[in-house]
């Protein structure tokens, strides 16, 4: 792209135009059913209509007499044709199916469709093929005024992507993330159409090149393949919620995380040597910053060569990595996926020889230079080269590394496209593709091959992996981090809207590099994005090389100790945030969640997307700008208690609030229980005196609240053999009297604490009563009771400390 002037030359100017669509579906001709789907044979091409388990409704385009069922490796159950019988009629002027609350009516004439369910309708009002192209299809959906789109996974812009334009092709981005960047190095098409209230998916299951544009038509979203058919999956609602709940169905979910890969994560491009790392290791420690994971990135092999270590900069990996997990460090390598052509690097030769490189159409290897130089590239596509990685892995296992860090697997390459060849051919278990068919399940089939490949390896532990690339369904494999963003404030703020969207398209686990990755940061701008990252799933620090060092404690006391503080708040949050983890691993509801997500009456929140929701209850409100003291928040209905002052505030307005450098706005809806837990200095560290306090944001006055809290190891995949538990915390209020249970429902783990807190908050006066909960004691001295309560008059809590056995708790508070 020209970065002059010239870009708008005259004579460029043509290149912009849309591409010319071509042939409809036409007059359907025959109509059969075959397995469970509906076969429309049109004039110039044919649809296929199939029921999906779980309320999915899948449109296929074909030639030919049937079409290729095959399902890419998004979709996360088994390989098989539609098991859900098709209901059908054949009017006149449209053939009409029928599924629970929903049909969808094709008409005869035209082959246009209109999905009905309730008051939601999709309406498809045509399915093109463009007649130059083997492929390219495209469908143009009606819009109305009031609808709003949310989705698209890794995408710059706001929340809503309505007036949006987006390709899907993975892409490695240096250049800033700006607006108009269609492509980043995520691919997810998959999006939630939003009309008052209630809303329906829609899922074009296509891994080439795809557009989905929201702009250039007034009243239609146009989505357009590049190559190979439209496989469109729509998705009922008819709650966001639901949309979600089901695409993370079909595409599957997060595995729970290991917990301290739920901890801080501090990286820098590179790290250079042992010295460095170990020197790194213990300033954390001795500062008392938290911090669970150190990155290791690409300096640390031996000329860029995966799977080996430069032996000057790290003579003893095996000792070194020994030195940090007593210090309570995991370390998590970077790998990519371009292996150095070198002959006498024997990663390189097993590859040639297994015939494990993607090669071009012609049979030959294929290169292309990234940091090792010239490089080969596995064929991820293929089962016996995942296999091939995840054995592979043991080089890093041995050293006792649970974690890697899979970069640059879009593939990038250093060359005019960023990327392989097009024209490369792809094994893809005997369905030989091309890479231009393929390109956006490269990093994801990477990802796979690392997760299990750790997984087999760690013998119980649960693995981490970090991605940069990914497709639909990369949740079931690895974490996301959102690339190479720039340390400005515009890119702060940008990563809200984008790590919400990425929740909203099924990956909940994800962030971007807190303090930006390029360009130099400022004290300032370090202090207001770690303490907004410390509240987004995915929590590392990460800076390029020649920029200014970002670590906390780069910019002096003051932001060293806000860095502190918030850091510290994270691990004080985690019984929260894990249980939140834990919801997502099991419905594919985002942890981080945008205020429309629980508030979608509410036009307050369509385009929301300078607060967030962690869980369904906490609001995080940053400063995201310089200088800046106040901002506005929006409270949405309910009521919403200031986490630090206790103030309260009715909802349905937006309040003005003080927010001092070393302030973070964050607001608890009363009626919420939070679970906070100790500060510890990595999420496996054995405090002295082990608690949780659940606290109780009373709603003053009458209402019930509820919370199944889920706890277990936190470690390994114990959990799937039932040794996890959960307890059932509910509370009833009225005007005289509280009462608070607190009972386990399943008890296969056995938390290590001998006491539970619980923490009344807004409570005026010192209750009449407190039954349950033994005598009354000084606030100070409750640390030092098993049993016992204490009224903070100043800070309007009942704070009361228990036993924590498998009896369970019932505490009656006459007020
Ligand atoms: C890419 C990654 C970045 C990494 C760098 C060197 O730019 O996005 O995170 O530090 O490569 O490996």
């Amino acid at each position: 792209m020209l970065d002059t002037s010239a870009a708008i030359h005259p004579e460029n100017a043509s290149q912009h135009t849309e591409r010319s669509t071509g042939v409809q579906l036409g007059m359907i001709t025959q109509i059969t059913e075959q397995n469970n789907a509906l076969l429309l044979m049109g004039e110039h091409f044919n649809l296929a209509i199939a029921l999906v388990d779980g309320g999915s409704i899948r449109i296929k385009t074909f030639r030919g007499q049937e079409p290729n069922w095959k399902t890419t490796p998004a979709i996360a159950g088994p390989e098989s044709q539609s098991q859900v019988p098709l209901q059908w009629t054949a009017g006149e002027e449209r053939v009409s199916v029928v599924s629970g609350n929903t049909t969808v009516d094709i008409n005869r004439k035209t082959g246009s469709l209109s999905i009905r369910n309730g008051e939601q309708q999709a309406n498809i009002v045509s399915v093109q093929r463009n007649r130059e192209s083997v492929g390219d299809y495209t469908a143009f959906i009606s819009l109305g005024e009031d609808d709003h789109i949310y989705g698209l996974g890794e995408k710059t812009g706001f929340l809503d992507k309505r007036g949006e334009r987006y390709t899907m092709w993975n892409t490695d981005v240096y250049a800033p993330h700006v607006p108009e960047m269609e492509a980043l190095y995520q691919s997810i098409p998959f999006l939630t159409m939003l009309n008052n209230g209630k809303g329906y998916g829609l899922f074009l299951d296509n891994p080439g090149k795809t557009v989905f544009d929201m702009r250039s038509y007034a009243n239609m979203a146009m989505l357009q393949t590049w190559t190979g058919e439209l496989d469109l999956y729509w998705i009922e609602g008819p709650t966001l919620k639901e949309v979600i709940v089901r695409y993370s169905e079909l595409t599957g979910r997060m595995p729970l995380p290991p917990k301290w890969a739920l901890g801080y994560h501090q990286s820098r491009y590179s790290y250079m040597d042992e010295k460095e790392v170990m020197d790194l290791a213990h300033t954390f420690r001795d500062k008392k910053i938290p911090c669970d994971v150190i990155h290791l990135d690409i300096h640390y092999m031996n000329g860029y060569r995966v799977f080996t270590f430069d032996e000057s900069r790290f003579p003893n990996p095996e000792q070194m990595m020994a030195r940090l997990r007593e210090l309570g460090f995991h370390i998590v390598p970077i790998v990519d996926p371009g292996v150095k052509k070198d002959p006498m690097y024997a990663v390189y030769m097993e590859g040639v020889d297994e015939d494990f490189f993607c090669k071009t159409a012609e049979g030959d290897i294929y290169t292309g230079p990234v940091w090792p130089g010239e490089s080969a590239f596995p064929d991820f596509t293929e089962s016996r080269v995942r296999d091939w990685w995840t054995e592979k892995q043991r080089f890093y296992t041995d050293l006792g590394i649970d974690g890697i860090w899979n970069d640059m697997n879009e593939p990038a390459i250093f060359n005019e496209t960023k990327t392989m060849d097009v024209n490369v051919m792809h094994g893809n278990e005997g369905d030989r593709k091309t890479h231009g068919e393929l390109h956006n399940l490269y990093g994801m089939c990477m990802s796979q091959a690392s997760y299990e490949g750790l997984k087999a390896l760690l013998e119980g532990k649960r693995p981490f992996v970090l991605t940069r690339a990914g497709y639909s369904g990369i949740q079931r494999y690895a974490a996301v981090w959102t690339g190479d963003n720039r340390s400005f404030w515009e890119h702060m703020s940008m990563a809200m809207p984008m790590v919400l969207n990425l929740g909203m398209s099924g990956v909940p686990f994800a962030g971007p590099d807190i303090g930006g990755f390029a360009h130099h940061t400022s004290g300032e701008l370090l202090a207001r994005w770690m303490q907004m990252g410390v509240f987004f799933p995915y929590c590392r620090n990460h800076s390029a090389i020649d920029m200014l060092r970002q670590e906390p404690w780069s910019f002096g006391e003051e932001v060293e100790r806000i860095c502190r503080q918030y850091i510290s708040l994270r691990y004080q949050w985690m019984p929260y945030l894990y249980h939140w983890f834990y919801e997502a691993s099991q419905t594919g509801l985002p942890v981080m969640r945008p205020l429309v997500l629980e508030y979608p009456d509410d036009p307050q929140t369509y385009n929301l997307c300078d607060q967030f929701l962690v869980g369904d209850s906490v609001i995080v409100a940053p400063v995201y700008r310089p200088n800046t003291e106040w901002r506005s928040v929006y409270l949405p209905e309910g009521e919403w208690v200031d986490y630090w002052s206790g103030e309260r505030y009715a909802g349905k307005q937006h309040i003005h609030v003080h927010a001092p450098l070393a302030k973070l706005p964050i607001f608890i809806r009363a009626g919420a229980i939070l679970l906070e837990g100790p500060v510890r200095q990595y999420a496996g560290e054995t405090v002295a005196d082990e608690f949780v306090t659940a606290s109780i944001y009373l709603q003053g006055g009458s209402g019930t609240s509820s919370l199944e809290w889920y706890e277990d190891d936190g470690l390994t995949f114990a959990y799937e053999d039932g040794k996890w538990s959960k307890m059932l915390i509910e509370t009833t209020e009225s005007e005289q009297a509280l009462n608070v249970t607190a009972k386990y429902t399943a008890r296969g783990y056995e938390p290590q604490r001998a006491s539970i807190q619980f923490r009344i908050v807004g409570l005026a006066a010192v209750p009449q009563g407190v039954a349950g909960s033994g005598g009354q004691v000084q606030v100070a001295e409750l640390a030092q009771q098993a049993l016992g309560w204490a009224y903070d008059a100043e800070r309007g809590e009942l704070l009361l400390k228990l036993p924590d056995t498998a009896d369970g708790i019932e505490l009656n508070i006459t007020l």
